[in-house]
């Protein structure tokens, strides 16, 4: 069965990558979807994100990289997928997600949101930290993949 991963990726970090390739082993294909038009201020645009992704992503089998605008329920609407999957890492997550799940379920009922708990290594690990490391020169060895890195380093040079 077809499932989207929605976020904003900003960048892809070894969490993700976490769920990315749990999921992939439960959903084929596994659409890891990028959110264009966020409100967010970005550090990488959707074009950088997508790249990002799409070589992080080489070696998981049946996953897939796209963007998108607008609605979660309308891409999934368009993409025939009624599963969304969502890391939790912490209860702190939790309000966001119960939030977000519960108004995609009131707009579209047929639609589940799946909920994979991040593992323990991996649960502190957010995008945000990833940059803000970073950009202060600490080591991001251990919660970004290679390619990202690299994007770091060029941006924050
Ligand atoms: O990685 P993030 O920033 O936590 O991902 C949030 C995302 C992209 C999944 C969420 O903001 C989203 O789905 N945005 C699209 C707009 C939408 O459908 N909003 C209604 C659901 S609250």
């Amino acid at each position: 069965m077809k499932a989207i991963y929605p976020g904003s990726f900003d960048p892809v970090t070894t969490g993700h990558l976490d769920i990315i390739s749990r999921s992939a082993s439960l959903f084929q294909p596994l659409i890891v979807a990028v959110l264009e038009n966020s409100t967010k201020e970005t550090l990488f645009t959707p074009g950088e994100r997508i790249l990002l992704l799409r070589e992080a992503t080489k070696g998981i089998p049946g996953v897939e990289v796209e963007s998108f605008n607008g609605l979660l329920i309308d891409y999934m609407k368009k993409k025939k997928s009624r599963i969304a999957i969502r890391g939790m890492r912490a209860l702190s997550d939790f309000d966001y997600e119960y939030q977000m799940a519960l108004t995609n379920k009131g707009l579209y009922h047929k639609m589940e949101t799946v909920f994979l708990i991040t593992k323990g290594e991996y649960a502190f690990i957010s995008s945000s930290l990833v940059k803000e490391l970073a950009r202060l020169g600490g080591d991001v060895s251990r919660v970004a993949p290679a390619c990202v890195i690299k994007a770091l380093a060029k941006k924050y040079k």
